[in-house]
């Protein structure tokens, strides 16, 4: 950045992780609309509320209600969301905080790029379900619309969705339910050490 220096604080993000008695992560959800990424968030911001920790959900909708409100759905409006949540959760894990990021993120370069910010500190989490199966579920009416020419360019619809290549966990909401999807992510976040 030109004409701008980096500011180095003196308490840094070790010194806030020893303050909170924890250790910042960011677990990154990403997967179709309706596959169950805000709904597993949820359960697992509660299960690691009642351990004691300190986490924060970013929900994709909440999100677009304000931060992102000037975005659409296009690539380029997509990739600029992903940008500045990526950012914000990057702030937040510097915070100590540990972040629960709930977001389609339909982009591979998108999520890559999050990945380098954080690397050992960002877990990325595939939240697997067929189309064909959140069309039949379909909680908010999305797909219905989009089929019927309401929404344009809707996620595995009208446009792409790209399967991360190596994510750190699968959840397969087809068959596995939403407790034992939270769970799941909870262990592993308890055999990296994260909740000790
Ligand atoms: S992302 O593609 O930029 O990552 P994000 O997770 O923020 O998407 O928002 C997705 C939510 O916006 C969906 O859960 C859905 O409710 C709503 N939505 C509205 N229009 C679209 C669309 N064209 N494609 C996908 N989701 C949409």
């Amino acid at each position: 950045m030109k004409n701008i220096i980096w500011q180095k604080h003196r308490v840094g993000r070790r010194d806030r992780e020893r303050l909170l008695k924890q250790k910042a992560a960011v677990v990154w959800f990403t997967g179709l609309s309706g596959s169950g990424k805000s709904t597993i968030a949820s359960l697992l911001g509660e299960k690691i509320h009642e351990k004691g920790f300190l986490s924060y959900v970013l929900d994709g909708d909440n999100i677009r209600h304000g931060l992102s409100s000037d975005l659409g759905f296009s690539d380029a409006d997509r990739m600029e969301n992903i940008r500045r949540v990526g950012e914000v959760s990057v702030i937040l894990s510097d915070a100590g905080v540990i972040v629960l990021a709930a977001f389609i993120s339909p982009h591979q370069k998108s999520r890559e790029a999050i990945r380098k910010m954080l690397a050992d500190r960002f877990i990325e989490v595939y939240v697997k379900c067929s189309v064909s199966e959140c069309k039949k579920r379909d909680p908010k009416g999305h797909y219905q619309k989009a089929r019927t020419g309401g929404i344009k360019e809707f996620t595995g619809v009208s446009a792409p969705y790209e399967t991360p290549l190596k994510p750190e966990i699968v959840l397969d909401t087809e068959n596995d339910g939403v407790e034992e999807s939270a769970e799941k992510v909870f262990q592993f976040l308890k055999d990296k050490g994260l909740l000790e």
